[in-house]
């Protein structure tokens, strides 16, 4: 389990978010959405135990902040938002980053790993390929894989591991969305965890278990899909009109905003 009690992050003498309360559990797949600059990245990057914060954050039992950060790394794997790239690195240089030390001291090994985590991603035999002269997407996909690299396994002796990822589906296309949607899927309904920030209203309504939704770097909801995707509780945070409606099959949500152009 992840828990967060009273997480408050400063950032330049400014604060970003503020007295942050929930818990995200192993097998489920926890969204946290709300509008830009509501405090979703800062959140997760206090997660990861990249920012310092002050109240709580515990991963399967742990205070984040007491972690060494090989202990972190073997516990999380971390998709950033935005990942720049200066040096002319080949895909099989960056997804190799995400293995483990032992595991690059095999090469073979390495390899397979390596070409595994590129083919759940959709890049299979993309491995020679320059990182800066791939497409957007592709790049997105490629750090996805370097992320599955290092996290392989979602449950390592008894215990989950966990994949933080920040807009993981923001450059895809559909047919993409989905493939990486169910990566993740796949990796709850083993027993890892995931948290995913996620701007797609309607992947978050058929993929996530729990929605954490922020506004203004505070909680303004929590719970499952049908708790918080209502028409009051999204037209207020994201503050335009919006109207949920429901699959007839199968009463899944989704969000459309035609009444702002319908009235
Ligand atoms: N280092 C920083 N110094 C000052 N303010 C910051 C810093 N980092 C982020 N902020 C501010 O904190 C707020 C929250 O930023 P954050 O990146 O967490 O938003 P977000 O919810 O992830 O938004 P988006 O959907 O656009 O990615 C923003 O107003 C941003 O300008
Ligand atoms: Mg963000």
């Amino acid at each position: 389990m992840i828990e967060l009690s009273g997480v408050s992050v400063r950032l330049s003498g400014k604060r970003i978010i503020s007295d942050v309360a929930f818990t995200a559990e192993a097998g489920k797949l926890t969204a946290i959405a709300g509008p830009n600059g509501s405090g979703k990245t800062t959140g997760m990057k206090a997660i990861s135990g990249e920012l310092p914060y002050q109240g709580k954050i515990r991963m399967n039992g742990h205070d984040v902040t007491r972690l060494q950060p090989w202990q972190l790394a073997a516990m999380r794997g971390v998709l950033p938002q935005a990942s720049s790239i200066s040096f002319p690195f080949t895909v099989r240089e960056i997804v190799r980053m995400g293995l483990t030390s032992g595991l690059n001291r095999n090469p073979e090994k390495a390899e397979q790993t390596a070409a595994k985590a590129l083919e759940s991603v959709d890049l299979g035999g993309y491995e020679g390929r320059f990182y800066q002269h791939l497409s957007g997407g592709e790049q997105q996909r490629v750090q996805l894989a370097r992320v599955l690299c290092q996290i392989s396994e979602p449950v390592v002796d008894g215990e989950p591991r966990w994949l933080l990822l920040d807009e993981p589906v923001s450059s895809l296309d559909i047919s993409h969305q989905l493939t990486i949607m169910r990566l993740a899927r796949a990796f709850c309904d083993n027993g890892g965890g995931v948290i995913a920030v996620m701007h797609d209203l309607n992947l978050t309504a058929l993929f996530a278990d729990r929605i954490i939704l922020m506004q203004s770097g505070g909680l303004a909801a929590a719970g499952s899909v049908h708790d918080v995707l209502t028409d009051k509780t999204m037209q207020s945070v994201f503050g335009c009109p919006l109207r949920i409606n429901t699959v007839p099959a199968d009463g899944t949500p989704f969000v459309l905003a035609h009444s702002a152009i319908n009235g």
